[in-house]
Order: C-alpha cells, then structure tokens, then sequence
C-alpha cells in the first residue's frame, strides 16, 4: 500500500520561529505592544492573520491598519529569509529525506505559511516533495484539516496512509482531524497529542514512523 510523509515546513524542516518571532517583535516595539519569546509560542503553526489577532491579545484595530502590520511584519520575515541556506536545514531532515524516498515513500509539505516555497527554495529540498501546500492553498488553515487532506490528495494517498510530522499543537490538531498518525516534533505540552514524540528527525528511523501505520 502507498504511503505518504507530509511534513510541516517552520519547525520541522528548518527553524524559522526565531525569524517569525522577530518580525512580530519589531512590529510590536513599534507599536508599542508587549510581545514576549513566550507569547510567540501561541503562534506556533497558525496563518500570519491569526498570529496577529493573537498578538492583539483582544486589542481592536481597523482592517486597513491590520493589513498594513501584517504586510510590515512580512517585510521584515522576508529581510531574514534572504539570508537563509541548505545550512539551515535543522540536523537529520536530508538522510530522513533520502532514506524515506529510497523507501519509494511519498513526500508532501504542508505549511500554513504564504512564504514556503521560497524558503523551500533557499534550502535546495524543493526536488523531495511532489506536492507543496501552503498558505495559498487552501482557505482553512490548521487546526482545520483542510491543508493535509488538500497535500494527501495531490500526492494520491489516502489520508489513513499518510504520517504528519509536525512541531506546533495547531498542526497535529489538524492532522489527528484529518485522520492521520502524527510524529510530534517538541516537548509533550506542545505535542502531547501525537502518536509518537520526538525531538527532531535526526532522532528517526523510517521504519519506526512505519510501525506507526
Ligand atoms: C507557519 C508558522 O508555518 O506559518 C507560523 O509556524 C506563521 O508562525 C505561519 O505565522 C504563517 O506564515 P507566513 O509566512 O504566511 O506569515
Ligand atoms: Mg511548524
């Protein structure tokens, strides 16, 4: 039976949370927001505009000026990925990468960010994956299962047959709702809910993400 591998991008394949965080914490300073290394841990795999409502913290701001910060926030991000390279691949991703396609798996990312595919390209993986959903793709991101169901139909697997790696709660919501088995990539109280915790892929067997099936 074909299998699929659907990995979430910021957290699991490099680690942009530092370069997200720094983006909202300008934002915030600018604006005279508290924005703390902890609050930014709510915004751990949710799109850029529930990132901010959560940043608001119940603060009312008008649409327009809404649009202007997450446009000015993305600017900034966009600043840091220019930066980045194949080094920034977090430790293991590359042999989990090869060994899972020598197993003739499928592989498939599935990001709830609007800058994947650039990030994808700067890390020289983009010849992996045979389907790359992102925050284009669907209107529903995670915790909805939306995202995953649209990566496994593109791949042409069923959603019991696919595995998700993911390092936010909002992504392995998504893909226990999505009906899949989850490696939980992070500490339990993030990731508790997975069917197996680790702390990255450098820690993996292939084998043992099949034994999960
Ligand atoms: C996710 C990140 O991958 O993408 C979130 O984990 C981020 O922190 C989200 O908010 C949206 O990213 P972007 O690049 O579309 O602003
Ligand atoms: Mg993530």
């Amino acid at each position: 039976m074909p299998i699929g591998f659907i990995f979430d991008l910021d957290g699991v394949i490099t680690d942009t949370a530092e370069y997200h965080y720094r983006g909202w914490k300008r934002l915030a300073d600018e604006e005279g927001i508290p924005f703390t290394r902890e609050d930014n841990e709510q915004l751990r795999g949710v799109s850029r505009r529930e990132s901010l409502r959560r940043l608001l913290k119940g603060r009312q701001i008008d649409e327009a000026v809404a649009e202007e910060w997450m446009a000015r926030k993305n600017n900034y991000y966009r600043e840091f990925l220019e930066s980045i390279t194949p080094q920034e691949l977090l430790p293991g991703v590359r042999d989990f990468l090869d060994a899972a396609t020598e197993a003739g798996i499928k592989l498939g990312i599935a990001s709830a960010s609007r800058n994947a595919k650039p990030v994808i390209e700067r890390l020289q993986v983009g010849p992996y994956f045979d389907v790359i959903g992102d925050g284009y793709s669907v209107v529903n991101t995670k915790p909805a299962a939306d995202l995953f169901v649209w990566v496994a139909g593109g791949l042409g697997i069923n959603t019991a047959d696919c595995v998700v790696f993911e390092d936010a709660e909002a992504g392995v919501a998504a893909a226990l709702r999505a009906g899949m088995r989850v490696v939980g990539i992070g500490p339990e109280e993030r990731v508790g809910e997975a069917h197996l915790i680790c702390g990255g892929l450098h820690t993996l067997a292939v084998d043992q993400v099949l034994a999960l099936q």
